[in-house]
């Protein structure tokens, strides 16, 4: 994996670059859509391509694991195969799902035990296995194994957890190097930055991921229920110290508002379940805010879903007519918002990338952010 970093913005820290891989280049600041299953809910490939178009989309290994389970994704020569996706996929670890999903969790040294969501059953993470299943998986970049720490956490815990993530650091690096490759194209590993939400440790563990050396870095344990101002602080303080010439991966960020003020901080990638969860649940995001389309305001509003127009759906639809399908709970209504908020997310990305390149990001970002900040 190359990354050029084609430039920054000189009244902040946001940064334009171009990652590339096997499976093709990604253009950031980029938001990968979350398929945790391999697919992204509700979204059919074709489209995800055709109207989306997003560079790379990113899987969980927890779920993955769980089913279809690795010796099937093997069988069918990796994710991509199985999915039917060319372009590029991130898995994440399970050190977080782990933690939000499965009950009766066993953190140790060794590993965390963990019961299943799915049926009861028991198993067990570890920094060496999770490489394996990372391996057999297939994924463009693949995440190590870490502790998302909850907020709020006690400094003492917040320390005790953020070396063991480090130890674990160490040990999913001495078995990748031993683990082959099983899909004949590379995968970049990147190391987690934890810390909670204390400035030493922060700087302690970006230190840390720093000597890693790794192609590139992420961000975790941030959007996990502290306040914005609390979030883009500890990335200020994580930025500062991580490589400028490496991506900067913040994991599970955010609110649009969240993803361009981060952008201002120096992250190059995001995640989050937010457009396509909230899109389930009715939530639209537009560049004027966010539209709870069940509300009864809308039941006779013909006007088209968004005048921007960014996907099909946009201006193929009325609002009145997705109040609708919410409404008498028909699927179609699901889609509709999902693609819609997808669209809404990779514009923003894209524009953001657009005004970093002329040279006016920090104007743009701050008259979008207080254009977003908006109930409709
Ligand atoms: N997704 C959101 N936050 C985190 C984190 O801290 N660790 C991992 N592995 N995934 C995440």
């Amino acid at each position: 994996m190359t990354f050029d970093l084609k430039v920054t913005d000189p009244n902040s820290k946001a940064r334009a670059g171009k990652l590339t891989t096997d499976h093709g280049v990604i253009e950031t600041p980029i938001f990968m859509p979350v398929g945790t299953v391999a697919t992204v809910k509700g979204v059919h490939q074709r489209d995800l391509k055709a109207e989306i178009n997003p560079d790379i989309i990113l899987g969980n290994t927890y779920h993955l694991y769980l089913r279809p389970q690795t010796d099937v994704l093997e069988k069918a020569g990796g994710i991509h195969k199985f999915m039917n996706w060319d372009r590029n996929i991130l898995t994440d670890s399970g050190g977080y799902q782990v933690y939000s999903l499965s009950a009766n969790r066993k953190i140790k040294e060794e590993g965390v035990k963990f019961k299943s969501h799915i049926d009861g059953s028991y198993h067990t993470f570890t920094p060496e296995n999770v490489m394996e299943i990372q391996r057999s998986i297939g994924a463009d970049i693949i995440m190590a194994f870490d502790e998302c720490t909850p907020y709020p956490c006690d400094y003492r815990y917040a320390k005790r957890s953020m070396h063991m993530t480090h130890r674990w650091l160490d040990r999913c690096i001495n078995h990748l190097e031993k683990t082959p490759l099983k899909y004949g194209y590379d995968q970049a590993f990147f190391p987690i930055v934890q810390g909670s939400t204390y400035k030493d440790l922060r700087q302690q563990s970006a230190e840390y991921i720093a000597n890693a050396g790794a192609v590139g870095n992420a961000i975790g344990g941030l959007s996990v229920g502290e306040p914005a101002e609390e979030m883009y602080g500890m990335t200020e303080v994580v930025t500062a110290i991580l490589p400028e010439d490496k991506p900067r991966y913040l994991m599970g960020v955010g609110t649009p508002i969240n993803i361009l003020e981060n952008i201002a901080l120096g992250v190059d990638m995001f995640d989050c379940v937010m457009p396509t969860r909230n899109a389930r649940n009715g939530m639209l995001f537009t560049a004027h805010g966010s539209i709870n389309i069940k509300n009864l305001k809308w039941r006779e509003d013909f006007s088209p879903i968004d005048e921007m127009g960014i996907t099909f759906v946009d201006t193929e639809y009325s609002k009145a007519y997705l109040r609708h399908l919410f409404s008498v709970n028909e699927l179609l209504g699901k889609q509709i918002a999902t693609i819609h908020n997808l669209g809404f997310y990779m514009w923003l990305v894209r524009e953001a990338r657009k005004h970093i390149l002329a040279g006016d990001f920090t104007t743009w970002k701050n008259k979008m952010v207080k254009q977003m900040d908006n109930r409709l």
